[in-house]
C-alpha cells in the first residue's frame, strides 16, 4: 500500500523510536554542516490549504538550503476555490513531475488520502486536529538539546489539547522516546481518553486540570494556542489565562533549567505573557523555529532518497 511508503511522513503515531532517532540525528548533522546540494534538481510542491508562517517558510528554506526548487500553492489563488478536491489537486501537481508533496490542510486525514492516491512521497505539514509530525520532531530536537535524553523526563503540554495536532504528534513522539507526558487543560479541552492513545509499552501519559499543581514536577512546559479556527473558542472561560496561561507570575516559579515551548503563532497575553515569550532564560520558542529548518531538511531527504 502506498500509505506504507517509508518516504512518506503522515504522522508520528506508530513510528518506532529508532526511526525518530534517525531523523533527529540526521537533522543535527545537517544543522552542523549547513548548506548542501543533496536535493539539487528536485522539485518540492508546498501545498498549503491552511495558513502558515513557520511551517511553509521553513520547508521552503530547508529545500532551498539543500539545492531543491519549491513550488508554492495555497487555497487562495488555486483552483481549490473552484471546488477541486485535495486529492485531485495533488494528482495534478504530481502529473507535473514534482519529487515530493508537502501538504497542510484543515481536513484531518487529508495527507493520508493523498498518499493513497499518489506515488509521489507525501509529508504532512499539519492536518486538521490529527497530526503535525514535523512540529513534534522539531520540539523533540529542542527538548533533547536542552535536556539530553528524554527517557524518564516529564513534559507538560498545556492548553487546547482536544483540537491540537501539535499535542497529538508530541504525545506519540515523546512517549516513543520514553518521556512521561502530562496533558493539562480545562475539562472541556482534555480528558482521560487521551491516556489510551499511546501503547502501554511507551512512556506514560497523565491528565491534569491544574497547571499550578504540575508546574514544579516537570522538566519542560509546552504551551498551546486555543485553536479558535476549530471552533473551540466558545468552550473557553474568561478565566483561561488565570488558570492555564504562562503568566509572568506563574513563570516566576520556574527553576532556571525548566524551559517553555510554544509552536507559534503565540497570542501574547493569552496562553503566554509577552515577557515570558521574550525571556531568554526559559523561552526556547525561536530555537524551535530554528530547529524546524533542519528537521524539515532531514524529512525532505528522507522523502527523496538519492
Ligand atoms: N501552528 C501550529 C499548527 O498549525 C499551532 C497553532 O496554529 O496553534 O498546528
Ligand atoms: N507552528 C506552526 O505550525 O506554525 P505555522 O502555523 O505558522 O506554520
Amino acid at each position: 500500500m502506498v500509505l506504507d511508503d517509508p518516504r512518506n511522513l503522515i504522522g508520528l503515531e506508530g513510528l518506532p523510536a529508532e526511526e525518530l532517532r534517525r531523523i533527529l540525528d540526521h537533522a543535527r548533522a545537517l544543522r552542523a554542516g549547513r548548506d548542501g546540494t543533496e536535493l539539487a534538481g528536485r522539485i518540492v510542491a508546498n501545498l498549503f490549504f491552511e495558513d502558515s508562517t513557520r511551517t511553509r517558510c521553513s520547508f521552503e528554506t530547508a529545500a532551498v538550503r539543500l539545492g531543491a526548487h519549491v513550488l508554492n500553492l495555497s487555497a487562495k489563488g488555486s483552483s481549490a476555490s473552484k471546488g477541486e478536491s485535495l486529492v485531485d489537486t495533488a494528482l495534478n501537481i504530481q502529473a507535473m513531475g514534482v519529487d515530493a508533496i508537502v501538504v497542510r490542510t484543515s481536513a484531518s486525514g487529508g495527507p493520508a488520502l493523498i498518499a493513497e492516491a499518489c506515488s509521489t512521497p507525501v509529508v504532512n505539514a499539519g492536518d486538521g486536529r490529527h497530526e503535525h509530525p514535523t512540529q513534534a520532531l522539531l520540539d523533540l530536537c529542542v527538548l533533547e538539546d536542552r535536556l539530553g535524553s528524554l527517557s524518564g523526563r516529564k513534559i507538560a503540554i498545556v492548553g487546547d489539547i482536544l483540537n491540537s495536532r501539535v499535542a497529538r504528534s508530541n504525545l506519540h513522539g515523546l512517549t516513543a522516546l520514553g518521556a512521561q507526558v502530562v496533558l493539562v487543560g480545562p475539562p472541556t479541552l482534555v480528558d482521560e481518553s487521551f491516556i489510551g492513545m499511546v501503547p502501554a509499552v511507551s512512556g506514560s501519559v497523565e491528565v491534569s486540570h491544574d497547571l499550578d499543581a504540575v508546574i514544579e514536577e516537570v522538566d519542560a512546559i509546552m504551551m498551546l494556542r486555543i485553536q479558535r479556527e476549530r471552533a473551540s473558542g466558545g468552550l473557553i472561560s474568561s478565566d483561561y489565562r488565570r488558570m492555564y496561561g504562562m503568566t509572568t507570575t506563574r513563570a516566576a516559579r520556574l527553576r532556571p533549567e525548566q524551559c517553555v515551548l510554544h509552536p507559534g503563532p503565540v497570542n501574547r497575553g493569552v496562553e503566554l505573557d509577552g515577557a515570558v515569550l521574550d525571556d531568554p532564560e526559559h523561552s526556547v520558542v525561536l530555537d524551535q523555529v530554528a530547529a524546524g529548518v533542519w528537521v524539515r531538511a532531514a524529512v525532505l531527504m528522507r522523502a527523496m532518497p538519492s
